[in-house]
């Protein structure tokens, strides 16, 4: 059933929100647990329709993926097949994560080539050149690509790109170096602190990783890896999008469980835009609405999150003056800008620069969700806006964060999930 968010903006958010697990670490740490024929138990898994897909492929794959209580799952793959579900993996793009665990796991992996999406093109060159630098035999044919691994040993690998370092291509690499003869160099690898609980969850399996966290990650490849059971970390861009709800209603939230340090870009524009940040061990606190506007450049970790863009933009639109907005790591990701212009945003696009005329009034217009963070942004500009707000295509919201409306009503917003049978005609578009 298509479903649609109803956004009346206005009062001010308050409260207390708990951080879910991450879901940009709970799915390489999914796929990570086809390493092993041992059970592995994860804890702070989000619920989310991204991770029940991801449990779909791992049963497809021969897996047994089984959620114990809410947040914990276990996994147990005694037996795996080397061939990814075509139909499935092509619906979710993260699915390139389970590459390397298969790599590590059977010595080869056959996938779907997934194709570009809407916040841009997103090739994996860099996975498969990482793989070949491993030794493995890399050949793409009729849009999916064949690995073997049978040749593959430790080497020297930099995942470097045109666009900063690959997130899931160094998880990709990291996991089948983990299972490969010799020592692993990762050069350039991704620092995202989800690299690093991968990396903790894979240590805890029997792996010997260091340096991650860092631009060098050292692998030493071991025989096998056993089961494990570890807590995911608290996900930070769904905590930004609180603290960004906090800032554009003028509110007080307090997002339990967050960690600030993994904020810190984030953070610090948020205090550069006059917003008022407080956080201490297990908790970040944004009170009162920005009073200037800022520039922001998109980076790889520890810079600005492109997984935070959309949102902060929802912010700046409330900051009185002029902001800029850099997409440095996807150029094209700037679908939310005609939707936040619906809503009477003054907003100017030039390539992978949006100029953000802030501080103008924003009345509710029916727009659309394009993706998942876009969803967030324009259910956070609702929140700023006069009137009523509905959004569109509200399953892209559903990949990746859980109740989200409901959590928002909690803090005091008025917002409904609805079936959009129950949204006007007048204003539906055509779906
Ligand atoms: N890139 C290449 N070649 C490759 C791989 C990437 O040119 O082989 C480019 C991409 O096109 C992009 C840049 O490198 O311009 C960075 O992409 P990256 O590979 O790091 O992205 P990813 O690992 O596929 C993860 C997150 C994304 C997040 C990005 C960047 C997961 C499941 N996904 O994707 O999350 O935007 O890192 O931080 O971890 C989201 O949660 O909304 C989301 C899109």
């Amino acid at each position: 059933m298509l479903e649609v968010a109803r956004i009346i903006g206005g009062g001010p958010l308050r409260g207390e929100v708990r951080a879910t697990g991450a879901k940009n670490a709970a799915l390489p740490l999914m796929a990570a647990a086809l390493l092993t024929a041992g059970e592995i138990t994860l804890r702070g898994v989000p619920d989310l329709s991204d991770v029940r897909f991801m449990a779909e492929i791992l049963r497809h794959l021969g897996a047994e993926a089984a959620q114990l209580a809410p947040g914990t799952w276990r996994i147990r793959a005694a037996q795996v097949s080397h061939r990814t579900p075509y139909e499935l993996v092509r619906k979710m793009r993260a699915s390139v994560c389970l590459l390397g665990a298969l790599v590590g796991r059977l010595a080869r992996a056959e996938m779907a080539l997934p194709g570009g999406c809407v916040i841009g093109p997103r090739p994996i060159d860099l996975h498969l050149r990482g793989l070949e630098a491993l030794g493995c035999r890399v050949v793409l044919e009729s849009g999916a690509v064949a690995v073997d691994a049978a040749g593959a040993r430790g080497a020297e690998v930099d995942m470097g790109g045109p666009m900063g370092s690959t997130v899931l291509g160094t998880a990709n690499l990291v996991m089948a170096a983990s299972l490969t003869r010799g020592t692993t160099r990762v050069l350039n690898a991704a620092r995202e602190p989800e690299i690093s609980d991968l990396c903790d969850l894979l240590r805890k399996m029997g792996a010997k990783i260091t340096g991650d966290g860092t631009t060098i990650i050292e692998v030493e490849g071991v025989d096998s890896l056993h089961g494990a059971d570890h807590t995911i970390i608290a996900d930070r861009i769904e905590a930004g999008t609180y603290l960004a709800a906090a800032a554009i209603t003028d509110g007080d939230v307090t997002v339990a469980g967050a960690e600030a340090g993994h904020l810190a870009a984030f953070l610090g524009r948020m205090e550069a835009a006059g917003v008022r940040i407080e956080s201490g061990p297990g908790f970040v606190r944004a009170a009162g609405r920005p009073s200037r506007g800022v520039n922001v450049a998109t980076e790889a970790y520890p810079g600005f999150p492109t997984d935070l863009q959309a949102q902060f933009m929802a912010v700046q639109l409330t900051a009185p003056g002029v902001s800029t907005v850099a997409e440095r790591v996807y150029p094209h990701r700037f679908m939310h800008v005609a939707e936040l212009q619906r809503m009477g945003a003054d907003i100017r696009l030039d390539g992978s620069v949006a100029t953000v005329r802030g501080g103008k009034p924003l009345s509710g217009a029916p727009v659309m969700a394009s993706d998942l963070r876009a969803s967030a942004a324009l259910i956070l500009a609702g929140l700023a806006a006069r009137g009523e707000t509905w959004v569109q295509r509200l399953y892209h919201l559903d990949r990746g964060y859980e109740r989200f409306e409901e959590r928002l009503r909690s803090l005091g917003a008025d917002v409904l999930r609805l079936p959009q049978s129950e949204m006007p005609s007048s204003l539906r578009s055509e779906d």
